[in-house]
């Protein structure tokens, strides 16, 4: 008999459960912006760091920015979208904006960024400072490197330098990071000059987190979502507050605590 856990379809099921999520992660910042300054005449910006193609395509589902799109047209109210989808692949670039053509309203309010997403990062930012003020701009960045919080010494990887401006400079843009735990574990254990994913978290100027794990074939994730606003649990989704039982539950687990530190915190 075949397991789910180490099979295609495992590995399908597993991303099709990180799309959820991001979308979960997007929706609640989306609706936030929404009630709070909706029909203003705002704009809600998002930037993809890691964009990829548009779609899974081994496994035939929608990636982050297909999803941002389909969330928006749901969730976002009263604000115009303006979406910022970067990667290095070229290739997967080119095939991403034919596909944000097929969305109706989506490919006038996407903006293609072939390259470094550090960079990326920085023309995100420009063009908010152009329209607007940088502490009340509202929308969201995504973190998807398929590793951990981490650049290789080649620049693959997540934006971590340009990302402590950025979060100084944006404090209601909301920041969601989905970073892979097993990464992490090998890489301290070698002596890699990594951070634990609480002081990855607590470093980036935001006052309230929501995380969630998912333990995958191709390794332990950590979903976490940081805001200025308080939004509490959002346990439907398994997003729980990192101060909770539960939060605090997945941060030491993605921190490599022992079991024994964790005595008297419920497993979920
Ligand atoms: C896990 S995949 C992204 C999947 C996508 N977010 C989705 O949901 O479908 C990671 C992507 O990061 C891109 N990448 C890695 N380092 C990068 C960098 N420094 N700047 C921009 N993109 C980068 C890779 O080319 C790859 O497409």
């Amino acid at each position: 008999m075949r397991h789910a856990s180490d099979t295609s379809q495992g590995q399908s099921l597993a991303t099709i459960d990180k799309e959820r999520r991001i979308g979960a992660a997007l929706s609640v910042s989306m609706r936030i912006a929404s009630r709070a300054l909706g029909g203003k005449g705002y704009t809600f910006w998002h930037f993809d760091a890691n964009a990829g193609s548009g779609w899974n395509e081994k496994i035939n589902t929608p990636g982050s920015p297909l999803v941002f799109w389909q969330v928006a047209d749901v969730c976002l109210s009263g604000f115009k979208p303006a979406a910022f989808f970067c990667d290095l692949d070229v290739d997967a670039m080119r095939r991403l904006q034919s596909r944000l053509r097929s969305i109706p309203g989506s490919a006038s309010a996407s903006y293609l960024l072939p390259g470094d997403n550090q960079e990326g990062l920085e023309v995100f930012a420009e063009c908010i400072r152009r329209s607007e003020k940088t502490k009340y701009a509202m929308g969201s960045v995504v973190i998807d490197p398929n590793g951990y919080y981490y650049r290789n010494p080649k620049g693959i990887g997540a934006p971590i330098y340009a990302l402590q401006w950025f979060c100084r400079e944006f404090p209601r843009i909301d920041i969601v990071l989905n970073l892979n735990i097993r990464t992490y574990q090998l890489q301290a254990s070698q002596g890699h000059n990594v951070l634990p994913p609480r002081e990855v978290l607590y470093g980036l100027n935001r006052k309230h987190w929501l995380v969630a794990q998912a333990h995958v074939s191709t390794g332990r994730f950590l979903l976490a979502v940081g805001r200025n606003f308080e939004t509490g649990d959002h346990k439907n989704l398994q997003l729980y507050r990192h101060d909770s039982a539960e939060g605090e539950y997945i941060l030491n687990m993605a921190d490599g605590k022992r079991q024994g530190v964790l005595d008297g915190v419920s497993k979920l």
